[in-house]
């Protein structure tokens, strides 16, 4: 049986954020979170699970607040299964499990990355490139043949850790990119662009060589952070926004999608803007709260799922597992048939 009306319960747990968001027949009708944040140095993953773990029920409760529905009216509850730490991630299939068997409803496993993007069609985008640059992720994704495929991705780090990693060389703490963009739209101003290593193979881009050469300017102590910020900011946007054209080239798509934490950078967005207006391509980037990681993508991709009749029973809760290393490209899109 095909479900047509529910009410989806969306849980996000994969690394720094706690959160739920609960979707009514393809509406989000909330969406609360709460992160785990540090004012010097990375995320310690034991820790942010403690946090998940203390503001878990209170996030709960919110959400349904703010959805004003009450517990009983939930149809199913999707959960983050992967990829993500494996101590953030046992907190949420847990609470996830607990609801399931306390409301008797089914549960709906959704991987994290796949939902940064299926959150995009929110935008009206229908068949796009998505460029995914979140903190553990860069990838350059379109879907075809029932796989969202990767056509360029980082091949060490993801650049929001990669801007993290920068922030916290420079003494700031967790996360940085909000603080590094605001360096560098001072920076911006002088000009005073610092020569960098651009690092592009094919449709794939490495940032750990820029990333030890910035830490070496840095502790020179002769580079001013504005200055480093601004021209690390233009040369691995470049790196991004030429992949992404690449790979829109290569599938003659013409619509890119922004998806991921680093999207909310402003200067790449308006890097991503020029090169879609120069090649006639139409560009959609979600407003700013769905591209954090939040719970609303949860329920938004789980709801898909589950009307496409795929759902785990309470009862076969247990035979669910986190999926910490899971790839886009691993996971069998069973759920979207409209594209075959
Ligand atoms: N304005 C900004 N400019 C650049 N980076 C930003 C900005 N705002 C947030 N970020 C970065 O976005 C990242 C967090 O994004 P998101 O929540 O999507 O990623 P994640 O969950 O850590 O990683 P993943 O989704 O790969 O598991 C952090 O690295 C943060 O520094
Ligand atoms: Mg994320």
């Amino acid at each position: 049986m095909v479900i047509q009306m529910a009410i989806v319960l969306g849980i996000e747990s994969t690394a720094h954020t706690f959160g739920v968001g609960v979707v009514k027949d393809g509406k989000i009708i909330s969406n609360i979170k709460d992160s785990y944040t540090t004012k010097k140095g990375g995320i310690i993953p034991l820790e942010s699970a403690k946090h998940h773990e203390i503001i878990k029920k209170e996030v709960y409760s919110k959400a349904l607040k703010e959805a004003k529905i009450k517990e009983k009216e939930i149809d199913a509850v999707a959960f983050s299964q992967g990829p993500g730490l494996s101590p953030c991630l046992l907190v949420g299939i847990r609470f996830a499990k607990e609801i399931s068997k306390n409301l008797n409803i089914p549960l709906i496993p959704v991987n994290h990355c796949i939902a940064h993007l299926e959150v995009g069609k929110i935008t009206g985008t229908k068949d796009p490139v998505m460029l995914y640059v979140s903190g553990a992720n860069t990838q350059i994704i379109a879907y075809a043949s029932q796989k969202f495929r990767v056509f360029g991705e980082t091949l060490d780090v993801g650049v929001g850790n990669f801007i993290d990693n920068f922030a916290r060389y420079s003494g700031i703490g967790f996360p940085g990119g909000p603080i590094v963009e605001k360096l560098a739209k001072e920076g911006s101003k002088r000009k005073n662009f610092i020569e960098l290593p651009y690092t592009v193979k094919g449709m794939d881009i490495a940032l750990s060589g820029i990333l030890t050469n910035l830490r070496q300017k840095i502790e020179t102590g002769k580079y001013s952070l504005e200055d480093l910020a601004y021209s690390m900011q233009e040369t691995v946007f470049a790196m991004l926004v030429e992949t992404a054209e690449r790979a829109l080239a290569h599938t003659e798509k013409n619509e890119l999608l922004l998806g991921g934490g680093v999207s909310c950078n402003l200067r790449l967005q308006e890097m991503c803007k020029i090169m879609c207006k120069e090649r006639g391509t139409k560009f959609f980037c979600p407003e700013k709260q769905f591209l954090m990681d939040q719970g609303a993508m949860i329920a938004f991709l789980g709801e898909i799922i589950l009307k496409s009749g795929i759902k785990i029973k309470p009862e076969l809760a247990d035979t669910l597992d986190i999926m910490p290393r899971q790839r886009t490209d691993e996971v069998e899109v069973k759920w979207k048939k409209e594209c075959l």
